[in-house]
This record gives C-alpha cells, sequence and structure tokens, in this order.
C-alpha cells in the first residue's frame, strides 16, 4: 500500500550536456509531476566551497562542509528550484564555469553523496516526480517505476553546453568545455561510489540526433503504459 500512495516516480540519469535537465522539467510541466534536479545540490555545495576557499581536491574538508551545512530548495512557478545554503540563495552561481570544473571532484566525495541522499530520497518519495542525475535509478529510487538513461556523443554534449555557456554571458571555446565535459565523465564513472552507469531497468535514449519534443514524447509514452500497468 505504501507504494501506491508514494507515487510514480520518473529517474532521468546520464552524463553532463547530454540534455537531462531540459528533458526532465519539459517532462515534469507535461505530467504536472514534481521536477527534482539533484546535479543542483552538488552544484550548492560546490559554490559554497569555493566560496569558503576550501580545494576541491580536499575530501576531509568538503566532507565537513556538506555535514556542517543547510541546503534548502524552493520550487518556482518555472519548475527549477531556488537552492539556498545555510539561507543564502547561490541559485545564479550553480552553472558558473568553476562550479563546472569542481563539482566532479566535490561529487565524488562518499561523505558528500551521503548528506545528499535523505533529502533526495525524501523529495523522491512525495508523490509523482521526475528526478534528475547520475544516480537516480540505480541508488537513489532504484523502486523508480520509469527509469531512463540520456545520452549523447561527447560533441554535441560539448556543444549544448557551450551554447548555455553562452547564452549566461560567459562564452568558452569548444576545446575548454569539451575537456570539462570528458573530465566530469572520468571521474562520474571511475568514482568509488555510485560510479555513472545505466541502472538495471533504464531505457537508454541517445538524443544525439533527436529534438528535445522527441525524447520528452517518448518518456511521456513510457509513463503512460507504467500507469497502465
Ligand atoms: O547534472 P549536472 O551537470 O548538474 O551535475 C553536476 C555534477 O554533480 C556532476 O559532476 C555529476 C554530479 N552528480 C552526481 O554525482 N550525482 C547526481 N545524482 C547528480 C549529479
Amino acid at each position: 500500500m505504501a507504494e501506491a500512495s508514494a507515487g510514480l516516480a520518473v529517474a532521468i540519469d546520464g552524463p553532463m550536456g547530454s540534455g537531462k535537465s531540459t528533458v526532465a522539467r519539459e517532462v515534469a510541466r507535461r505530467l504536472r509531476f514534481q521536477y527534482v534536479d539533484t546535479g543542483a545540490m552538488y552544484r550548492a555545495i560546490a559554490v559554497a566551497a569555493i566560496r569558503r576557499g576550501l580545494s576541491a581536491d580536499d575530501p576531509a574538508a568538503l566532507a565537513a562542509l556538506a555535514r556542517g551545512i543547510t541546503l534548502t530548495l524552493e520550487p518556482r512557478p518555472d519548475g527549477s528550484a531556488r537552492v539556498r545554503v545555510d539561507g543564502e540563495d547561490v541559485t545564479a552561481a550553480l552553472r558558473d564555469v568553476e562550479v563546472n570544473r569542481i563539482v566532479a571532484r566535490v561529487a565524488r566525495v562518499p561523505e558528500v553523496r551521503e548528506a545528499l541522499q535523505a533529502l533526495q530520497r525524501s523529495l523522491g518519495g512525495r508523490g509523482d516526480v521526475v528526478m534528475e542525475g547520475r544516480d537516480i535509478g540505480s541508488v537513489i529510487l532504484p523502486q523508480a517505476r520509469v527509469k531512463v538513461f540520456l545520452t549523447a556523443s561527447i560533441d554535441v554534449r560539448a556543444q549544448r553546453r557551450q551554447a548555455e555557456l553562452a547564452a549566461a554571458g560567459t562564452p568558452m571555446p569548444l576545446e575548454e568545455v569539451r575537456r570539462i565535459i570528458a573530465e566530469d565523465d572520468r571521474i562520474a564513472t571511475t568514482r568509488e561510489v555510485a560510479p555513472l552507469r545505466v541502472a538495471p531497468g533504464a531505457v537508454v535514449i541517445d538524443s544525439t540526433t533527436l529534438t528535445v519534443d522527441q525524447i520528452v514524447d517518448r518518456i511521456v509514452d513510457l509513463v503512460e503504459r507504467a500507469r497502465g500497468l
């Protein structure tokens, strides 16, 4: 009975630049589900680390930081969330280049992951939800009824992220963006805790040549089929 009242969870995992955030937000909007971006939580800790002058290569300091702060997410009308660290609004800084550069090293610290798990699980257990990240289908919500692994070629991912950075007013050479993404992939797939991989039961969607609408249609279709079971 607890399962039935817990709602339907959609887990969307994939590497940096695969289009997860855009797709997950749109799926949530179409289905009127809650949208949860777990990457934003790791990014918030990275912002806090930068502001406190901590090194991304000091796991003990990052662990203490993650254990000691209070992270809050307030839903906004567009489906994204305002993110606060100890009350301070860090939302505008989440996608800064410096954050992109260090966040994989923050996210590989086991204590950082543990500190975020309870919050992620509780958000995932509150009714219908679309949650996106790297380990949602495998670790955080292994019971999710719909699991998607979204991927794309590294070149397309680099182009997408470059366009996003340019739109944010922080343009960067494609090669540099590509390097950051390749390093994020390397750390995410080789770390000891919750390495990025296709979760059991996940449907793999390669977004290289698909439009956002085509991907969203496929996922909404998977949800409708899961509901019909
Ligand atoms: O999806 P994103 O680019 O916003 O993720 C930012 C970083 O956080 C990236 O280095 C991977 C990491 N991450 C993670 O390890 N586990 C998650 N569930 C979500 C993100």
